[in-house]
């Protein structure tokens, strides 16, 4: 079994994220579980670090029990949305307990831009290596919507995409199954 902590980047009902990573779960071969982490967590404060929130444990417990991390996120402002940043600080929290160190993760995104994403991860990317955390280089996905990319149901339905993310999903699944 491979338990993957996936780590939506934005809280939005009809998010092209959460549909990009539906269709990665989608893809998931046999013997491979995602489950989804509650981001929307308190915003961080050291001065609550004795106390830690329920929300925010929980994500440290989700991270630390899992094989490895998949981050699917939209870019903002050329850089990691807030609400993902924060979830991040919070799972690396107290001092000493980065809950991330050693992980395997990759990251995808997809955005209404052509160029959508690319820095955004690269930032992500950044933040990972700070943490110590296991990066796959390749293959990567900069998923740029068009009002064909999804069904009114958020599935997708674009063909060279659903290959792309058929390429993604064997070789991220088959990277973190052997660094187990
Ligand atoms: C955006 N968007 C955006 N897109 C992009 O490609 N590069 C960027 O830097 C930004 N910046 C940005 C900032 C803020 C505050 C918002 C709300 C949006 C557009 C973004 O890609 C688009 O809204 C996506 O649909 C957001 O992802 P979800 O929510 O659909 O997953």
């Amino acid at each position: 079994m491979v338990k993957i902590a996936v780590f939506v980047g934005s809280l939005r009902e009809k998010s092209l994220n959460k549909y990009l990573a539906q269709a990665l779960e989608e893809r998931a071969p046999e013997g491979v579980e995602f489950v989804y982490a509650n981001i929307d967590v308190p915003l961080f404060n050291e001065d609550v670090e004795a106390n830690y929130p329920k929300e925010a444990k929980d994500l440290k417990d989700l991270v630390e029990s899992s094989d490895g991390v998949l981050f699917v996120t939209p870019e903002y402002n050329r850089s990691v949305p807030g609400v993902l940043k924060n979830a991040i600080d919070w799972a690396s929290r107290p001092y000493g307990t980065n809950s991330f160190k050693g992980k395997p993760m990759g990251v995808v995104g997809a955005s209404l831009n052509v160029a959508g994403t690319a820095v955004g991860q690269a930032h992500l990317r950044s933040i990972a290596s700070f943490l110590e955390m296991k990066q796959l280089g390749q293959p990567e996905i900069y998923l740029s919507a068009t009002d064909t990319t999804f069904d009114t149901d958020g599935k997708l339905v674009d063909e060279r995409w659903a290959k792309n993310l058929d390429a993604y999903m064997e070789r991220f699944t088959n990277w973190v199954e052997s660094e187990k």
